[in-house]
């Protein structure tokens, strides 16, 4: 797969720009309105009881914010967090030591949850429940378990693949929060902040064209910023304005609806090849040389949530608002 300017996950270099934009409170993550109000309420009257917070599970596609709201869900409980991932613990054992080494009310953050395996799984079962650990020791008939009392934790686990979370894992979640993609107001909003914590210049209107062409997506309007900046910096007066935004844009080839030239050559695929469909995952692969599952995992979504594609039965769809984008006729 080749780097997307308008690709939804992290790209190595941005690790500590995105790490510096991080909001540390509620009130400061924008957006997610819903999710907000309701951890507000649970962390508050976990708070007046003295106890943990019940363990989290969030979910959405990459970019929307789930590792920092994790870290903003700790601070406003004033907890430690611990951070490990789903594929970093590759044996109980690698659990364990984790879960032991937890003081009293800190939080656990497991990223990517979904990856890890069944058996390391069924450690966490009655960590999550009793904060104990059951353990085996000694082999054959003399093996036997022995319980282990954990300290009270929170665990939060992020996912970007809700489905392959197993069930009796996702039951053992007392607060489950889907994030969903942000308006173009809101994009704006972290738009702005990120260009004050940047120091950069910019109009509200830059702003807003910044915040169209970012696919719902805060860490896409962050990177866009970034390189929207550069042209500013060398073309113009340093400042963000529409024109500049525009410009940019343009030559990065990120359309008026944050498409680039690998969404112009699915759904062109569509149109031109297969009249719009319906037409197969399999077919659309095949036709454009990528794999099924970057269609659907990585392309697809953001175009089924703007309207673009539609999933029928007999394959896919581009829609008229498709074709309008692209100032094609609908087929009879
Ligand atoms: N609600 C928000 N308000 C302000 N900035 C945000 C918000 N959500 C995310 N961001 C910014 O977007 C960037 C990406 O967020 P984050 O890393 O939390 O996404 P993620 O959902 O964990 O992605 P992934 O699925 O790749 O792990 C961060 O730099 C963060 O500062
Ligand atoms: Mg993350």
């Amino acid at each position: 797969m080749e780097d997307r300017v308008v690709s939804g996950e992290a790209n190595e270099q941005e690790v500590s720009f995105e790490m510096s934009l991080r909001p540390q409170t509620l009130a400061q993550y924008i957006g997610q309105d819903e999710v907000k109000h309701n951890l507000a309420v649970f962390i508050e009257a976990a708070k007046g009881r003295r106890e943990t917070l019940d363990h989290v599970l969030l979910y959405g596609p990459p970019g929307l914010g789930k590792t920092t709201l994790a870290a903003v869900i700790a601070n406003e409980m004033g907890a430690n967090i611990r951070t490990t991932s789903g594929p970093a613990i590759e044996r109980p054992g690698d659990l364990a030591s984790v879960l032991t080494a937890l003081e009293p009310g800190e939080v656990l953050f497991i990223d990517e949850i979904h990856r890890l395996p069944k058996a390391i799984e069924e450690v966490l079962y009655p960590a999550m429940e009793d904060f104990c650990l059951d353990i085996v020791i000694g082999k054959g008939s003399g093996a036997r378990s022995i319980r282990l009392d954990l300290p009270p934790f929170t665990l939060i686990g992020a996912t970007t693949r809700a489905g392959s979370v197993s069930a009796p894992l996702r039951d053992r979640f007392g607060v489950i929060s889907r994030l969903e993609y942000y308006n173009e107001a809101q994009l704006a909003e972290i738009v702005l902040r990120t260009a004050g914590i940047l120091e950069t210049a910019i109009e509200p209107e830059g702003a807003a064209e910044i915040a169209r062409r970012s696919r719902g997506t805060p860490r896409i309007a962050n990177r866009l910023l970034r390189r929207v900046r550069d042209f500013a910096q060398v073309k113009g007066d340093g400042k963000v304005t529409l024109e500049i935004a525009n410009y940019a844009l343009e030559l990065l080839q990120v359309d008026k609806r944050g498409l680039d030239h690998i969404d112009h050559k699915l759904l062109k695929a569509i149109i031109e090849r297969f009249r719009g469909g319906p037409v197969g995952l399999d077919t659309i692969a095949a036709s454009i040389g990528e794999e099924r599952e970057t269609i659907e995992d990585v392309y697809e979504p953001y175009l089924l949530q703007i309207g673009f594609l539609q999933r029928t039965p007999r394959g896919r769809v581009a829609t008229p608002l498709c074709y309008a984008h692209f100032h094609m006729e609908v087929p009879e």
